[in-house]
């Protein structure tokens, strides 16, 4: 009987620490949905003390999530759990996730406080978030860079005080392999009370290391992950979920423990965060990058058509490469949609949320022949960010390029229902379709990134635009989905500037 090995994803909190990843509540709630349907066991949803946004986010992922347990972040201050407690009170399981510094230069640099003084504040912290839940867990941050000796005082401390999961975090990405393993059976081996709590890991990739240290780890009895999908994370990112489910899985022959992962939705989970956060994924990133299962050279075509296994491990399909199903078309009723986007997790709030968005799925029909399940995804993610903060709307654009001439486009966008207009030249049609809206709206944001995807394959493929904007600090991604993709990234650039209306104000959690 092997042990189970609990996938903690962190994509929704250490995920949108990555500059630029920022996701709205709504979004987090969409990604929720599928790492409960991918069977993750837990979500850690954000850091509800940062803002009233955080702390509305993880509330109402904590209060549409039945099958996996929501977690919280509190640093060990009374004010951040208490916020913690509020936030998951609806939950079907909830956990509190608390953490202070330990290592010397955080301790002495950060928080300005001594050893003695942080295993105080520590054993706190887990009492404070024992009266809301009896899943608590602790994490003695920069853990990789801190004193053994010490570390093992304030474990032993906060198990005491009832923390049920310790969770070890390489922080800044210190450590190697071996070494991490050897910590994490150290600390198993002298903390009293071991053996009464899980071990779990939190590894950050500053030198592409965060797999491998976490599968030292579990090697070395750890039996939590923490892990998001991509990588996504803080600077250089965590251990990627999809790689850490896949060893394990793909080498039961090594580990003696194995996830509850529903792999087949590995893909599809790729594709809808990095087309909400805007983060593409490398085409030769393992498992989720679009070459992971492609064979250019002769030989290799050679030997995989002979027998699949010469050059493969994993089948493609196991993953969700190919479940990219057509199911919809123009003809389509409104019942057939209903229940492929209840078959898709999808939640429409009310009758009119599905009335509007079949309208908008039978104009894409008309325009696209095949409506594949990725197209599903991408109308409702529009409605979502059309419904919440439509402060600024496009009504009708005309752009116009040919060889030889100045691209040009003609826009009008409505403020709270006051038409403008703007033309402008540029040097294609999308950056005259931008101009033009600055002619308008006169935003003053910088752009970051403009990143163009193809929803499906076939030229009839929707575009999906990303635009991430910056202003005062702060950063924000829009997206949107058209046939057409001068007008997707009016939308996108929209959606952006009404996210920069809307103006909520978070602070870092590690600040
Ligand atoms: O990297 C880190 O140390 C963290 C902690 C909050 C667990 O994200
Ligand atoms: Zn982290």
């Amino acid at each position: 009987m092997k042990d189970h090995l609990i996938i903690f994803d962190t994509t929704l909190r250490d995920g949108e620490q990555s500059p630029g990843a920022s996701m709205t509540r709504e979004e987090k709630v969409r990604i929720a949905r599928q790492l409960e349907r991918m069977r993750v066991d837990i979500i850690e949803a954000g850091f509800p003390a940062a803002s009233n946004g955080d702390f509305a986010a993880v509330k109402a992922v904590a209060d549409s999530i039945k099958d996996s347990t929501v977690c919280g972040l509190a640093r060990a201050i009374e004010a951040d759990i208490r916020r913690a407690g509020e936030a998951l009170r609806g939950a079907a399981s909830a956990r509190i996730h608390t953490f202070i510094a330990t290592s010397p230069i955080h301790m002495e640099k950060k928080l300005r406080m001594s050893p003695d003084q942080v295993i105080e504040q520590a054993v706190k912290a887990v009492k404070w978030a024992r009266q809301y839940t009896d899943d608590v867990e602790f994490s003695p941050e920069d853990a990789g860079r801190s004193d053994i000796t010490f570390l093992c005082r304030v474990l032993e401390a906060v198990i005491k005080a009832g923390a049920s999961t310790l969770n070890i975090p390489d922080t800044v990405g210190y450590t190697m392999p071996e070494q991490f393993g050897e910590l994490i059976r150290t600390l198993r081996e002298r903390i009293p009370g071991s053996e009464k709590v899980v071990f779990s890991v939190h590894c950050h990739n500053d030198l592409g290391l965060a797999v491998a240290n976490s599968l030292a780890a579990v090697v070395n009895g750890a039996r939590q992950v923490e892990c998001t999908v991509n990588g996504l994370g803080e600077r250089a990112g965590n251990a990627s979920l999809e790689e850490i489910v896949m060893a394990v899985r793909t080498r039961q022959d090594f580990f003696s423990c194995d996830t509850r992962i529903d792999a087949v939705h590995i893909v599809p989970t790729s594709k809808l965060v990095s087309g909400i956060t805007g983060f593409p994924v490398q085409p030769n990133k393992a498992i989720v990058g679009a070459n992971a299962f492609a064979h250019e050279s002769g030989i290799h075509q050679d030997g995989v058509l002979k027998h699949r296994e010469t050059y493969e491990i994993m089948r493609a399909e196991d993953v969700g490469w190919g479940a990219n199903k057509l199911l919809l078309g123009k003809h389509s009723g409104r019942n057939a949609f209903r229940s492929r986007l209840a078959e898709l997790g999808i939640d429409l709030k009310s009758e009119e949320t599905l009335n509007t968005t079949f309208m908008r799925f039978k104009e894409l029909a008309d325009k696209k022949h095949d409506i594949f399940d990725e197209d599903l995804y991408a109308l409702v993610s529009e409605d979502d960010s059309v419904a919440l903060r439509e402060h600024y709307k496009l009504l009708s654009l005309t752009a116009h390029s040919e060889t030889g001439e100045t691209p040009h486009a003609s826009i009008v966008i409505a403020e709270e229902g006051r038409e403008s207009r703007a033309e402008s030249d540029g040097s294609g049609p999308v950056d005259a379709t931008f101009r033009a809206i600055e002619k308008i709206l006169a935003s003053g944001a910088e752009l970051q990134l403009f990143s163009v995807n193809a929803i499906t394959s076939g030229t009839d493929s929707q575009g999906e635009v990303t635009v991430r904007l910056q202003k005062s600090g702060r950063i924000v991604n829009g997206n949107g989905a058209d046939t057409d993709i001068v007008v997707a990234s009016a939308k996108a650039y929209l959606s952006a500037l009404n996210k920069l209306h809307s103006n909520l104000e978070r602070a870092h959690p590690q600040v």
